[in-house]
């Protein structure tokens, strides 16, 4: 079955009479007004405020396929199944369907759709702890589909409990997970090209990680919220949201334990096999896989405008292209990559054909197709340069080891690879282990860094990141009624300590400015205005002026958030008629405050540039 055949099955058996569910489209790769996170990582993470119990303008039945990103499985990729990027076909239950229906239509999905034999699917459920007990229903379930108990596993929270932060005690508060139920698909311990064979020791299961099972579907149940003493209360709603991996679903269609080698990839690496004139096999495989994987992350990325740079989105996209780069290197032993990447680019557009965006094979000659070249070619030119001047650089040592090999990999990103392959023309081995070690500890280092940065934001759910997020509101109102219209909202990054909000306005306000923005803003929380959320149809949201940043294209009902309505117009307030008679009126999932007074009052810290036509201000509720 094709990648195509799998996509289209899935959310036409969703969409039927039978499962009634709503497609949506999917949300882009990187959310523009979530702080909380670089990268759209999972279907259901456009999805929270819904499964924290917001109506959603399509119903309680969702479906979608979700391309989805994840930086953090950055090093696994080379194996037969691990990448950054992948699509995700989704189905949730927003306090509707449950488990007994979830696990049926994802069971008659695998085996009556996709054809999959039942007695190569095995299934898991969560063992239970302290505080959640056993998924006993799940496996009840299980058993009456017709799932042999010996099929059935039981893990613990590492493997059958999910959150967008991993296990209970990772969970900020705040945050939304559950148990969940995977399903796995069994490639048989008999097949000749099974990669790593340390199974055959010992006694294999479907998380012992050898590469014999594959996770193909996840169903989580999103029943409980992290609480401030460290305690997980049970939601009002109950939730079902389920991930399938479609390049996993497919390669299983083909019983083939190689995502590689589906449609999803083998047009990249056949164009890779025949730029480097090398072999898909042994040891090329997986160079061939981590330049096949990151290209099309990082096609997916430029076309969401991500452009190259040395922080967050930016900085990611650079390390996707540098290392697709480096190991065109590790390949061919020269330095000829920036024509392949560009073959390997166009390989992937021919994939998706205008899907996600993508620009379409038929305008190969397009401006936009241009322009993402333009910036594949000038990250490269960037690259070369680094590694030229790395080279000057590198002659003048004399004994090289693995902690100066890293210097180099960090400070130039020369790659080290190439500095192993210098050396050992010089008759010197460097101590990879020393590098290793060394790149370990910079991992942990940023890793304590990003944990830091992603706790912050509305992930954390908390009342004070709640006021601070109607402040937020105020403020962009405020910021125009002051500056002029010309001000939009760019950014907004709100922690439980400060709000930040980044807009457009070309010059550095005054201190007048200034103070008349805070004591607009104060006095709206003194006037205790009200704040309510309306779900409408996106004209009348753009009739009445809405603003804010609004990503999804497509939706036909919005949900806006309006503070403050106010019959007793005086004549000078023009602009608040023309907005249905609020004081502010923003696009927004939420959550805010139910009244603006229990805000408390704001307080600008600091207004600066961050980039040309762009400012951020800093405030504190004080
Ligand atoms: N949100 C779940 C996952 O990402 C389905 O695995």
């Amino acid at each position: 079955m094709t990648s195509s055949d799998i996509r289209k099955k899935y959310i036409e058996f969703f969409t039927d009479q039978i499962r009634k569910h709503k497609e949506i489209a999917p949300a882009p790769l990187v959310p523009e007004n979530d702080p909380t996170t670089l990268f759209t990582s999972s279907g259901m993470q456009p999805l929270v405020p819904y499964l924290l119990g917001q109506t959603h303008p399509e119903g309680k039945r969702i479906v979608d396929s979700q391309p989805c990103f994840r930086a953090e499985d950055i090093e696994e990729v080379g194996d037969n199944r691990h990448t950054t990027f992948f699509e995700m076909l989704g189905n949730w239950s927003l306090g509707d369907y449950f488990k007994e229906d979830q696990l049926k239509w994802f069971w008659e999905f695998l085996t009556e759709e996709v054809k999959l034999p039942k007695e190569k699917l095995y299934v898991s459920i969560f063992e239970g702890d302290d505080s959640v007990p056993e998924d006993k229903e799940s496996y009840e379930i299980w058993k009456n589909l017709g799932v042999a108990e010996d099929h059935i596993y039981k893990y613990g929270v590492k493997k059958n409990w999910w959150s967008r932060s991993g296990t209970p005690d990772k969970m900020p508060v705040g945050e939304i997970g559950g148990p969940d139920s995977e399903v796995f698909y069994d490639f048989g311990k008999e097949l000749s090209f099974h990669e790593k064979s340390d199974w055959k020791n010992e006694s294999c299961h479907p998380n012992c990680d050898c590469g014999r099972f594959m996770e193909i579907g996840n169903s989580v149940f999103i029943q409980y919220i992290k609480q401030a003493d460290g305690s997980l209360k049970e939601l009002d709603q109950k939730n079902v949201d389920f991930g399938g991996g479609l390049e996993r679903i497919t390669a299983a269609s083909l019983n083939h334990p190689d995502i590689f080698q589906t449609d999803l990839y083998l047009p990249i690496i056949r164009i890779i096999e025949q730029t480097t004139s090398k072999k898909y096999e042994g040891e090329n495989k997986s160079p061939m896989r981590v330049i096949a994987d990151h290209i099309k992350a990082a096609a997916f990325l430029i076309n969401d405008g991500v452009i190259p740079s040395n922080k967050l989105q930016g900085y990611i996209l650079r390390r996707l292209l540098r290392r697709s780069a480096t190991k065109f290197y590790q390949l061919t032993k020269d330095m000829k990559f920036l024509g392949e990447m560009l073959k390997v680019y166009h390989a992937i557009l021919s994939i998706y054909d205008g899907l996600y965006g993508m620009e379409k094979r038929e305008n190969s000659d397009s401006y936009l197709l241009e322009k993402n070249y333009k910036i594949i070619f000038d990250e490269m030119d960037k690259f070369s340069k680094a590694l030229a001047r790395g080279f000057h650089e590198i002659d003048k040592i004399e004994k090289m080891d693995g902690k100066i090999a890293f210097d180099f990999y960090q400070n130039l990103g020369f790659p080290y690879e190439v500095t192993e392959e210098l050396f050992r023309q010089k008759g010197q081995e460097i101590d990879r282990e020393q590098f290793k070690s060394e790149f370990e500890k910079h991992r942990e280092l940023s890793r304590t860094a990003s944990a830091g940065m992603f706790k912050g934001g509305l992930a954390d759910h908390s009342e004070v990141t709640i006021k601070y997020h109607t402040a937020t509101h105020l403020l962009h109102q405020a910021l125009r009624d002051v500056l002029g219209e010309s001000v939009f909202q760019k950014g907004s990054n709100i922690t439980s300590e400060r709000l930040r909000f980044d807009f457009s306005f070309d010059r550095k306000m005054t201190d007048e400015e200034i103070k008349e923005t805070e004591e607009i803003i104060n006095k709206k929380i003194e006037e205790d205005l009200k704040v309510d959320r309306m779900i409408i149809p996106i004209e009348k949201a753009r009739e009445m002026n809405a603003i804010g940043l609004f990503n999804d294209k497509y939706a036909k009902e919005v949900s806006i958030y309006a503070i403050g309505l106010d019959f007793k117009l005086d004549s000078d307030s023009k602009d608040q008629r023309s907005r249905g008679g609020y004081y502010s009126l923003e696009f927004c999932g939420g959550p805010h405050v139910e009244h603006t007074g229990v805000i408390g009052r704001v307080k600008i810290m600091k207004e600066e540039a961050i980039s040309s036509g762009i400012r951020r201000i800093r405030a504190q509720i004080v």
